[in-house]
């Protein structure tokens, strides 16, 4: 059997929580256009769509919502956890030790349960901003009970009530971060419930594959690039300066998405209908009109259009998220797309055990020559 490096475009898993279809640039989340749920549904919603394969009705809905507000309370012993960690640490690693804690803490086992899922994202965004202001020598600050889960996030992170524009912002950003097809994180979790272990687990070990940086983006340079256009009157000779030493604007471009990327489409959307009440907004959209603009003219037929990194730095930054929060940000909202994953796992499970082909040293024959491999 030939070894596919990376397992590109190898088929693991059948799935009925996403379609990720590059050549059309469609993303579905169980029948339903990802760019619609993030623009008109709640986090909760959408989390509730991956895990049962619905929309919740409006009962429904409000118990769930009660639910994940009882789950937000970080438990004490976590949170003594979290400050006996240093403060250098990564963000990623203080999260995965705290989720791997609440593991022991609260005796999770197999098989995965919907409960269970609702309990883990419920809970990541407070570990986040615990750790954030713990980071900055800050207090925390409890959850609130009546402010939904992007506005809380925002909520624990700053101690101040959210602006709705924040809050809308938040939420599509988390909406479309939810789901992406068997990607490495989710690829993880699958492979580690599927020796029947339990879900927190299968999250930690998520959250370990989301760390690395090949997966866990890096929108911080669109940041370092928005920051450093600063103006709009400045955006038109920074970008042409660039193109012009034959570099590459930072957001633009995908090696999938050959047409519009539906997220950057949603969260340029989400912005759009922001813009003008926040200035950072107004300069991110003003940014990609002119980089579009300049792109056909550098490099025409190369069909480059804005990828999400630059709407995730551009929303993120807006809504004053810091840069070293960016990836668990995508993190809290992963959450859903992965424990849905780990449900339908369970639902379906054989352990995966791939193969591999052996390239080392053979033992010597007793003529002294190396026994042949006769797997290779
Ligand atoms: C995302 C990316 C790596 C995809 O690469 P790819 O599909 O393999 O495309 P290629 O690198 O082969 O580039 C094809 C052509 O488009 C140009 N190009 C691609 N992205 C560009 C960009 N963002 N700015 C300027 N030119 C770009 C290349 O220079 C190349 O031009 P050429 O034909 O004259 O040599 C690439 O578009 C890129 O580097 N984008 C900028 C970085 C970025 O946004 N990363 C996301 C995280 S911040």
């Amino acid at each position: 059997m030939a070894n596919v490096t990376g397992l590109e475009g190898v088929v693991a898993a059948d799935t009925d929580i996403s379609l990720v279809d590059g050549e059309n640039g469609r993303l579905v989340y169980r029948g339903y256009g990802a760019k619609e749920l993030a623009v008109a549904k709640r986090f909760e919603e959408a989390a509730f769509l991956l895990w049962n394969g619905r929309l919740p009705e409006r009962d429904e809905l409000e118990q769930a919502e009660k639910r994940m507000a009882t789950h937000r309370e970080l438990p004490e012993p976590i949170a003594r956890i979290l400050d006996a960690l240093p403060p250098a640490a990564p963000v990623m690693s203080a999260l995965q030790t705290a989720i791997a804690a609440l593991g022991a803490l609260e005796g999770d086992q197999w098989p995965p349960t919907a409960a269970r899922a609702e309990r883990l994202t419920a809970i990541v965004p407070t570990i986040i901003a615990y750790w954030a202001r713990k980071a900055k020598g800050l207090p925390a600050v409890q959850p609130e009970p009546r402010l939904g889960h992007a506005a809380n996030y925002l909520y624990m992170l700053t101690g101040r009530r959210p602006e709705e524009a924040h809050v809308q912002a938040l939420n599509a950003y988390l909406i479309l971060c939810m789901e992406h097809g068997l990607n490495a994180s989710t690829f993880a979790g699958r492979v580690i419930l599927s020796t029947q272990s339990d879900m927190t687990s299968a999250v930690c070990g998520a959250v370990g594959a989301m760390k690395g940086p090949l997966h866990g983006g890096a929108p911080s340079e669109v940041v370092a690039m928005l920051e450093a256009i600063g103006t709009k009157e400045r955006a038109e000779p920074w970008m042409r300066s660039v193109l012009e030493r034959g570099g590459r604007l930072m957001g633009f471009g995908h090696r999938i998405y050959k047409t519009k990327d539906p997220r950057a489409e949603a969260l340029r959307e989400v912005t759009l209908r922001l813009t003008g009440r926040d200035p950072a907004f107004d300069l991110a959209v003003f940014v990609e009109q002119t980089a579009i603009r300049l792109l056909e003219e550098y490099k025409p037929g190369r069909r480059l259009y804005t990828n999400v990194e630059f709407y995730a730095a551009a929303i993120l930054r807006a809504v004053r998220i810091p840069a070293e929060l960016f990836t668990p940000t995508f993190t809290a909202g992963r959450m859903a797309g992965w424990t849905a994953h780990l449900l339908e796992q369970a639902s379906v499970n054989r352990i995966f055990r791939p193969q591999s082909v052996y390239t080392g040293p053979m033992p010597l024959a007793e003529g002294g020559e190396p026994e042949r491999n006769a797997t290779r």
